[in-house]
């Protein structure tokens, strides 16, 4: 700690502490040492400490537990947005193990907004998917999945809980999947859904709007899916045009 930089203390043990977390020293679900023991380490008064701890917390690489101290909490996921991946793809590039609990899957009718969005006249039947998807056991985001090509009543007998369905539609079916529109919406969690993903009711989620085609340029799959906001960010590379 430099006394004597033009940064304040505060700030110089708040970017030393965020080098310990990105390093890995300091490591996820770590208790961090005590307030005082921080004190003495690094020579700051306590104002100091909690000033430096209090900006982490907000920013959300630490969390409080009352009681227990504070802890360095899991790093987000960051969701690329340019890329057609699936749930278990964007998993496995993070070296986690993903996983799917069917919350309900049958076949029903398309109202009016799956109707639009998959080009099908109101009523047809599609196949309904109700998904809770975890990694590495953590409960992340739950998926409603509409899907309609001639035929996908054979989804029905398909096991969606070990399998990806993009694999599925890929591989079984034949169906190739090559460019989707999506849109991202902020929401607030419900009862239920809250429940489901383990936050408290009323806590943000992200939510998306992904309407998938095929290389025909038919719509297959209309899914929304709420993800959880304290886990994950959504990052985009964006390039000017001249
Ligand atoms: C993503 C998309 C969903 C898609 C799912 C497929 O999460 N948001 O629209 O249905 O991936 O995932 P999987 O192939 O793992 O079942």
């Amino acid at each position: 700690m430099y006394r004597r930089a033009p940064v304040p203390l505060y700030y110089q043990l708040k970017e030393l502490i965020r080098d310990k977390i990105r390093s890995g020293e300091w490591a996820e679900g770590m208790r961090l040492p005590s307030e005082r023991e921080l004190c003495e380490q690094y020579g700051v008064s306590r104002m100091t400490v909690r000033q430096s701890i209090t900006d982490l917390v907000h920013e959300g690489l630490l969390y409080r537990e009352q009681g227990r101290g504070t802890f360095v909490r899991r790093a987000r996921i960051n969701q690329q947005l340019d890329r057609l991946t699936s749930f278990t793809e964007d998993m496995l590039n993070r070296g986690q193990t993903p996983n799917a609990r069917v919350l309900s899957a049958g076949m029903c009718e398309a109202d009016s907004m799956v109707a639009e969005r998959l080009q099908l006249p109101p009523g047809q039947e599609v196949f309904r998917l109700y998904r809770l998807r975890t990694s590495d056991g953590e409960p992340l985001a739950l998926e409603l999945t509409h899907i309609y090509f001639p035929g996908c009543e054979r989804l029905l007998e398909e096991d969606l809980e070990h399998n990806s369905l993009y694999v599925l539609l890929e591989t079984k079916y034949g169906i190739a999947l090559v460019e989707a529109l999506q849109e991202v919406e902020a929401g607030l969690a419900g009862k239920e859904e809250a429940n489901l993903l383990r936050i408290s009711p009323g806590s943000p989620v992200l939510l998306t709007r992904r309407t998938t085609y095929t290389d025909h340029g038919h719509p297959v799959e209309y899914a929304v899916s709420t993800y959880r906001g304290d886990r994950y960010t959504f990052c985009t590379r964006l390039t000017r045009e001249w």
